[in-house]
């Protein structure tokens, strides 16, 4: 009768310990020069950088396959509340985007919202609520993964994605609980709190992604699946102000073996060493952002 209850317990014990949310997604960015993208179609340079992330894959017995291909266009418009940044200062991140170019439908609407908290632990992470009533699966939904950026600087990025109608229009934090109603509650902010376009940007993203990967062993699909994606601050500009090329790892029971956790590290130091591609003083997207126009968060 002890067993038994001694082998319940420890199931318990067991089954308690599982971290929830598993960590099913971690991705690994690097901030390019983005001079080298000049051009109306730098399909030379998309190709040539391509073939340069492969070549950091042969040494290390990694095969890859497929391209980098432009899959997407789109309008990208970050929130936050003008000369205090409260959203950004307290973790968070809220953007939408629009479709304009797209190699194959993804959603009835074009357009998406999405609600990110970003922590370096990841429990802290991992505990805010961005439910949505209005996720309906299309785009990400609730998504939980690890960023990791050079060297080795991690961060834990929770988010959810919706489907957004063209005429829902953003103006003020009650446009943000109308979408997640629990994420940002605690912090008391008024709902008439106005929400402008942080640095007034209305970007222009072409993203290049393909059926693209460098095979990484291991169990659960471990495949390094690459996106550029290139940032103008209008449609007809030529001369990129942001390049950042990534690549997600996906595991679906969050398994990491002694070797694909050793060949990622090594595949990732060797993008590292790509200094021809990569920007000496790399910044991240958000501060890029943020900073473009001077004063907006002070
Ligand atoms: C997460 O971190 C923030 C800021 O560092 C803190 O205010 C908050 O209480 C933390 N939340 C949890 C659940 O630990």
């Amino acid at each position: 009768m002890y067993k038994g209850l001694i082998a319940v317990l420890s199931f318990a014990a067991l089954t308690a310990s599982a971290p929830s949310p598993l960590l099913l997604s971690r991705e690994f960015k690097l901030t390019l020069q983005e001079s080298l993208f000049t051009g109306a179609t730098p399909t030379t340079a998309v190709n040539n950088l391509w073939t340069a992330i492969k070549g950091k894959g042969t040494p290390l017995g990694l095969t890859s396959s497929g391209t980098l291909t432009k899959d997407l266009e789109r309008t990208i418009k970050f929130y936050d509340t003008a000369g205090s940044c409260l959203l950004k200062k307290a973790g968070f991140q809220f953007r939408t985007r629009a479709i304009t170019y797209s190699t194959s439908t993804i959603c009835t609407s074009q357009r998406e919202s999405t609600l990110k908290y970003r922590h370096p632990d990841r429990y802290n992470s991992s505990n805010i609520d961005l439910t949505s009533s209005k996720a309906d699966g299309c785009y990400d939904g609730e998504k939980f993964q690890q960023d990791i950026t050079p060297p080795y600087t991690n961060v834990f990025s929770s988010s959810t994605s919706i489907q957004l109608s063209d005429s829902k229009n953003i103006n003020t934090v009650a446009d943000i609980t109308d979408i997640y109603p629990d994420a940002i509650l605690a912090y008391g902010w008024p709902s008439t709190t106005p929400l402008v376009q942080v640095s007034g940007l209305t970007i222009h993203e072409k993203r290049y992604k393909g059926s693209n990967t460098v095979g990484l062993p291991g169990s659960g699909d471990k495949q390094a699946k690459f996106t550029l994606s290139l940032w103008y601050t209008s449609s007809s500009s030529t001369t990129p102000f942001l390049a950042e090329v990534s690549f997600v790892v996906e595991d679906s029971d969050e398994t990491w073996g002694k070797t694909s956790t050793r060949l990622t590290d090594e595949f990732w130091v060797g993008l590292q060493g790509l200094s021809s591609w990569i920007d000496p003083n790399p910044d991240t997207k958000s501060n890029i952002i943020y900073t473009y126009q001077s004063g907006f968060c002070t």
